[in-house]
């Protein structure tokens, strides 16, 4: 394992315990991520008894959203590369005795997709992900006829002042090369790769530009 994945699964060992609270913060007090999630679940187009993967799914906040949708007869898979965010996630699942839940521990790059899942949703995770046009590339081909793939994730607004882009994004990935995060741009790397995977392409900039939604469906 490289130096970055191991400085990530230590940095979310440490966040694990309170990040049930903490992400209420998160990226600052009164950030609306509960609609922003609400938003994801809602463009996977889900129905009773469908199967969905939550990629990088930490301690499985989407979860009872999900629940909610694909019902007991559905199926949910929660995959993490951090041990310590899925025995939080292993937890939730106790505590609401979800039956239909099942979790993986793996690095999203090397990950098998299940062929025939209906769809696939990651959370404020995928831009951490430097593979993420291969991750990307392997849940679109593993989703079964109409499937959707959709991503919600943190960027930065367009035409925002680097410094100020340092400074905003210091307090959402202090343990991230905050400068390579910016640089890189992985939310343009995420969108190229979801306009070349997939069809029905949509791509929605939420508050301030300070986040992206895209979600598009399996080619026929
Ligand atoms: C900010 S948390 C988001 C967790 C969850 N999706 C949510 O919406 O609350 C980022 C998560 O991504 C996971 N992660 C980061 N890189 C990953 C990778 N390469 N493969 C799998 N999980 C990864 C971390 O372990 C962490 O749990």
């Amino acid at each position: 394992m490289d130096r970055t994945r191991e400085h990530l699964i230590e940095t979310y060992r440490k966040k694990a315990k309170h990040y049930d609270i903490t992400s209420r913060l998160y990226p600052v007090p009164g950030y609306p991520q509960r609609t922003q999630r609400l938003r994801a679940v809602q463009a996977l187009r889900l129905r009773p008894g469908d199967s969905v993967i939550d990629m990088a799914c930490g301690t499985g906040l989407n979860f009872s959203l999900l629940e909610k949708v694909v019902g007991p007869g559905g199926r949910i898979v929660g995959v993490d590369l951090t041990d310590a965010m899925l025995s939080r996630a292993q937890d939730r699942i106790e505590t609401n005795g979800w039956s239909n839940v099942s979790l993986v521990q793996a690095d999203a790059a090397g990950f098998d997709f299940p062929a025939g899942a209906n769809a696939v949703l990651s959370t404020y995770a995928m831009t951490q992900v430097p593979e993420c046009a291969e991750v990307i590339a392997h849940g679109a081909k593993a989703l079964s006829s109409g499937g959707r793939w959709v991503v919600l994730d943190l960027k930065v607004p367009g035409n925002t002042p680097g410094w100020l882009a340092q400074l905003g994004t210091a307090t959402v990935r202090p343990f991230a090369a905050i400068d390579q995060w910016i640089m890189r741009r992985p939310w343009e790397t995420i969108r190229a790769a979801m306009q070349e995977e997939l069809t029905d392409l949509s791509w929605t900039e939420l508050f301030f530009g300070t986040a992206f939604l895209a979600a598009g469906s399996r080619r026929p």
